[in-house]
């Protein structure tokens, strides 16, 4: 163990804070929406077989790469790969910071969330009007300063450093973000649109799914579990060599995948209800968690009173302890790297993400350049575009190389050692040719059918 880089204190300090990376917006705000946009039901299947053919089997490998060095990112691929491969570490570095940059954007919308839901509490609830999200997006300097809030709070836990605060912190919110969640979808599931809520989400209807929907869903299946730039690689490098890799990787894919669905499911139940939501909930898809829950809240639950704020500060918790593993990465490499203390690391580092957060929270009004380019085609502005090119392209490139990494530069021994199995164990050969031939080739089809479709969005 290097020495003062600090460790998680058991595994189930390490899997709640992997689950903690894991769980986040991506379960909450991002997967419902990206469900609806797509039309539910296939992209589902394809999310879900993403999950199990490459996330967890390169959940496995980002892990044991980080126990294995005890680095992060570009020194633990240098180590084992030699110079070339820091070039892994640098993409995943970059990637971290893109998508810590737009994703404290929409975070800040939590905080807003809460607020609003405060007053809701106590004075009474008013049904939003159509356009009020909207207003909200566009209100530049609101979002900036939301934002700044945002980068506050990771900035003073990563300044922290490991076990003290994310660990800690973790431990107590991630049940009860969870016990609230199961609450929200018992209550919804009592009424009236659930059997359509349930068909399209459930029901694959192939013929509606575009090749960009299968990229979207491998895409979301890598940002979901925080896979793809080596987030894992840092969380693994504080992982106790008596821990199970499998059982952890496994435990931190479950518990993920299950926010997800559940989030889902209370989200469209609700649209499918209440009577005027659906068409809220379509002028701004990108809102949806945070238009569709405080109906429930407010009209259907009891309890809601008060579990309307409480769930919004839950879910900035969630966002939180998200941001603090792409902090984490970005910091622990200025740390190994250069050698700065983890204080002038993290404001560092947090300074030059802010940049791209502020351009960010610019983008999401109606005008000007920062919100109306269209790189990739129906992406408009700062935010959807970093948000396109971090989750589906960066991540499963940097997926893409890592497995290739493990599967074939890594050696059969290492990965035997670390994943503590013998080479005659089925379940090391099964796992050992998903990462060398059938997760890489996964990816690799994908992205160039999508090149040369020209379908290029
Ligand atoms: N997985 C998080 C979410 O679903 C986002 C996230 C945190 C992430 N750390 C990451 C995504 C590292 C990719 C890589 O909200």
């Amino acid at each position: 163990m290097t020495a003062g880089r600090g460790n998680w204190g058991s595994r189930v300090g390490f899997v709640m804070a992997a689950a903690g990376s894991a769980v986040g917006l991506g379960n909450l705000w991002k997967f419902p929406y990206l469900t609806w946009e797509n039309n539910g039901g296939a992209f589902v299947i394809v999310y879900l077989l993403a999950v199990l053919v490459i996330g967890l089997p390169l959940m496995m490998s980002e892990i044991l790469v980080g126990r294995k060095t005890q680095l992060s990112p570009v020194p633990a691929f240098t180590s084992l790969g030699g110079k070339k491969w820091s070039a892994l570490g640098w993409l995943g570095v970059t990637s971290g910071a893109i998508i810590q940059a737009y994703y404290i954007v929409i975070a800040g919308w939590s905080l807003r969330s809460f607020v609003q839901c405060l007053g809701w509490s106590l004075q009474g609830y008013i049904a939003p009007a159509e356009s009020e999200f909207g207003e909200f997006l566009s209100n530049g300097p609101l979002q900036i300063g939301l934002a700044f809030l945002f980068t506050l709070f990771t900035a003073s836990i990563v300044y922290r450093g490991i076990g003290g605060g994310i660990e800690k912190a973790n431990k107590i919110l991630m049940p009860a973000l969870f016990a609230i969640l199961m609450y929200l979808v018992l209550t919804a599931l009592t009424m009236e649109g659930r059997s359509e809520a349930l068909t399209k989400i459930f029901m694959p209807n192939l013929s509606t799914l575009k090749l960009r929907g299968f990229l979207e869903a491998v895409g979301q299946a890598f940002f979901s579990l925080s896979l793809g730039l080596g987030a894992m690689v840092t969380y693994g490098s504080y992982l106790d060599k008596k821990e199970s890799i499998f059982k952890s990787a496994l435990w931190v894919v479950v518990l993920d995948t299950l926010v997800a669905l559940l989030a889902c499911v209370a989200m469209f139940t609700i649209i499918f209800s209440v009577s005027g939501l659906g068409s809220r909930v379509s002028g701004s898809t990108i809102g949806m968690l945070f238009i569709t829950l405080p109906d429930l809240f407010y009209t259907h639950m009891p309890g809601g009173v008060i579990l309307g704020p409480l769930f919004f500060v839950l879910v900035a918790f969630a966002a939180l302890s998200s941001t603090i593993s792409l902090g984490e990465v970005t910091t622990s490499l200025v740390i190994d790297l250069i050698g700065w203390t983890r204080a002038r690391a993290t404001i560092v580092t947090t300074c030059v993400v802010f940049i791209g957060s502020i351009l960010s929270a610019l983008s999401l009004g109606a005008n000007g350049l920062l919100s109306s380019f269209e790189f990739f085609e129906g992406k408009k502005g700062v935010l959807s575009t970093l948000d396109h090119l971090a989750a589906n392209w960066m991540l499963p490139v940097g997926g893409f190389l890592i497995t290739l990494f493990v599967g074939w530069k890594l050696g059969r021994r290492t990965c035997m050692d670390e994943l503590g199995l013998l080479q005659s164990n089925p379940a090391f050969t099964a796992w050992l040719w998903i990462v060398r031939i059938v997760a890489p080739a996964a990816v690799l089809i994908l992205l160039i059918s999508v090149i040369m479709g020209k379908d290029f969005s």
